[in-house]
């Protein structure tokens, strides 16, 4: 099992706008994906630190999902991508800072 890191945290946008010429992430199903990354978690054994968060300046390309400190974005994190979403997760929080 990759090690976890006891410093970073998930936070993935929730952030949700009724304007339907402002996108946002949960218009675009963050809340689903932060559910299914909950669950995905619980059956790979692994205990990340994850939160949901207010818009992280990406709305353009959302859902987005950010490893902090010092990640990268992971943008367009539909549910439907669950896997490479934790594949990718998996690696960031393996990195050093
Ligand atoms: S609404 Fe999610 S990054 Fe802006």
């Amino acid at each position: 099992m990759p090690e976890k890191s006891s410093e970073k945290t998930v936070y993935v946008c929730t952030n949700r706008r009724f304007s339907l010429d402002s996108p946002s992430c949960a218009i675009r199903g963050s809340e689903k994906t932060l559910e299914l990354l909950k669950q995905e978690m619980v059956k790979r054994e692994l205990s990340y630190p994850i939160e949901k968060t207010i818009c992280l300046g990406q709305c353009t390309f959302g859902p987005a999902i950010r490893v902090a400190p010092g990640g990268e974005f992971f943008l367009g994190a539909k549910p439907a991508k669950i896997d490479e979403i934790m594949d990718w997760l998996v690696n960031e929080m393996g990195k050093e800072d």
